[in-house]
């Protein structure tokens, strides 16, 4: 199918190029020749200002758990919203919040809120620094946890830049990155255990915490190895660290989060994206001990954390509303759509003979066209040849379904099987040229 025509998005990206570098305001977004601006949204579609509709397979970059329109947020927000956006003042609901995300993760007595999961990273990392009196931070090559400097070290690496795998180097992503905040980065192999054990344990006691995402989206959407999350906790409690589990995307896994579905025990939670219910959220969370770092009902606290937004009741009434639409049930729902995708778009790979596979658990899936083994980054970078993944996500647009440019799909409590059906028709035309 020949890409649909424009006219509205061509008129708006013409006048964002005056006012924008690029015309852009969101790298993640950014599309050539023109971006292709959405007027609204409905259940699992978007309607582009030009009427072309399409399914949203990827929901904000998996924020968008229940779609569109979903009716208890909806009135959760217009309640709020006539009752006041923000105030200088805390309210109900960010207790009514903390309630339920400490109740559903084993790990978090206390939390507190961003407005970003950038925000909640750069928080965490900031907690562990000052809770261990340390320096540096080990995170996994490839792995993308926001645009903080000493998180985005490395999600970008490349053969040119990477380093030997037995000690990745730290590549910063941003230029003018400053060296010491490099230097304060431990690269570690995603799901190699023996190398990431050598390389935390020559950091010995200048390391801080690890940062880690159970199956992070850049390095493959590949689940960790339970060996690997089981050797990172033992060992950052041998060296007296902190483990901060990234659960900016993965806590959509399971009705107790990643760490319920992969039986793991962080010392710091990072969250995002579902828990606002489609505002903008972030928030960091662990046992009380660690999280007293924020404290300051005892005069200044070890890290002084504010923000005009963090907390405002929009966002809070409306995650509030969001995880109480999220039953087991509607997680039960979630993994049925997960499994009947997969096994639609195997057929399709199949049908057309092209070597390709599917990583990614329940609702989070990324389409690969290799049939290479994937355990991490370096091999998904090797194998997946990004081009053409790209390419194809580019035909699905034209053939009426939204994926990421790399492949990563999230699908919503707003779908039924007949959209999941709808989803895998469009690759089954989009894969043709590339049988
Ligand atoms: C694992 C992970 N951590 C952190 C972030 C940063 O979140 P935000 O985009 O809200 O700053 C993202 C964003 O995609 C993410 O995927």
């Amino acid at each position: 199918m020949s890409a649909p025509a424009t006219p509205n998005s061509e008129k708006l990206y013409a006048r964002a190029r005056e006012v924008m570098p690029g015309g852009n305001t969101r790298t993640t977004v950014y599309r050539k020749p023109h971006q292709i601006y959405a007027w609204r949204g409905d259940g699992c579609r978007i309607t582009d200002v030009d009427c072309h509709v399409r399914i949203d397979a990827l929901g904000n970059f998996t924020s968008l758990i229940h779609g569109y329109g979903n009716r208890r947020i909806l009135e959760a927000a217009t309640r709020q919203l006539e009752a006041g956006t923000c105030f200088g003042m805390p309210t109900e609901s960010e207790i009514r919040l903390s309630e339920i995300l400490c109740e559903r993760l084993p790990s978090v007595e206390q939390l507190r809120y961003t407005n970003s999961g950038t925000e909640a990273v750069m928080n965490a990392i900031k907690a562990a620094r000052a809770y261990t009196g340390r320096p540096k931070i080990a995170k996994c090559e490839g792995a993308y946890h926001g645009t903080y400097d000493p998180a985005e070290t490395s999600q970008d690496a490349s053969p040119a830049t990477w380093g030997d795998i037995d000690r990745p180097g730290s590549v910063p992503t941003a230029k003018g990155t400053p060296q010491g905040v490099l230097d304060d980065v431990v690269v570690i192999p995603f799901n190699n255990t023996p190398v990431a054990e050598a390389i935390l344990r020559a950091s010995g006691n200048s390391l801080a915490a690890v940062l880690v995402d159970v199956m992070p989206n850049r390095a493959g959407l590949v689940p960790a190895k339970p060996e690997y999350l089981a050797m990172l906790r033992r060992v950052t409690r041998e060296l007296g660290a902190l483990l901060i589990l990234d659960e900016v995307i993965t806590f959509r896994l399971g009705y107790n989060g990643a760490q319920g579905r992969f039986d793991i025990d962080p010392d710091f939670t990072t969250l995002g994206k579902i828990i606002g219910g489609g505002f903008a959220i972030g928030a960091v969370g662990g046992r009380a001990e660690v999280m007293s770092v924020f404290d300051p009902s005892k005069g200044q606290p070890a890290v002084p954390h504010g923000g005009t937004f963090s907390a405002n009741p929009m966002s809070m009434s409306a995650g509030i509303a969001a995880l109480e639409e999220l039953t087991p049930a509607a997680f039960e729902k979630l993994e049925a759509l997960g499994d009947r995708f997969d096994q639609g778009i195997r057929a399709c790979f199949a049908r057309h003979g092209i070597k390709g596979q599917v990583t990614g658990l329940g609702s989070l899936r990324r389409v690969h066209l290799t049939d290479a083994p994937l355990s991490d980054y370096r091999s998904t970078f090797a194998a997946d040849g990004a081009a053409r993944v790209l390419a194809l996500a580019k035909t699905l647009f034209d053939e009426g379904v939204i994926i990421a440019g790399n492949g990563l799909m999230a699908f919503s409590t707003a779908m039924e099987d007949a959209d999941i059906d709808e989803i895998v028709r469009a690759f089954d035309r989009a894969l043709l040229p590339f049988a």
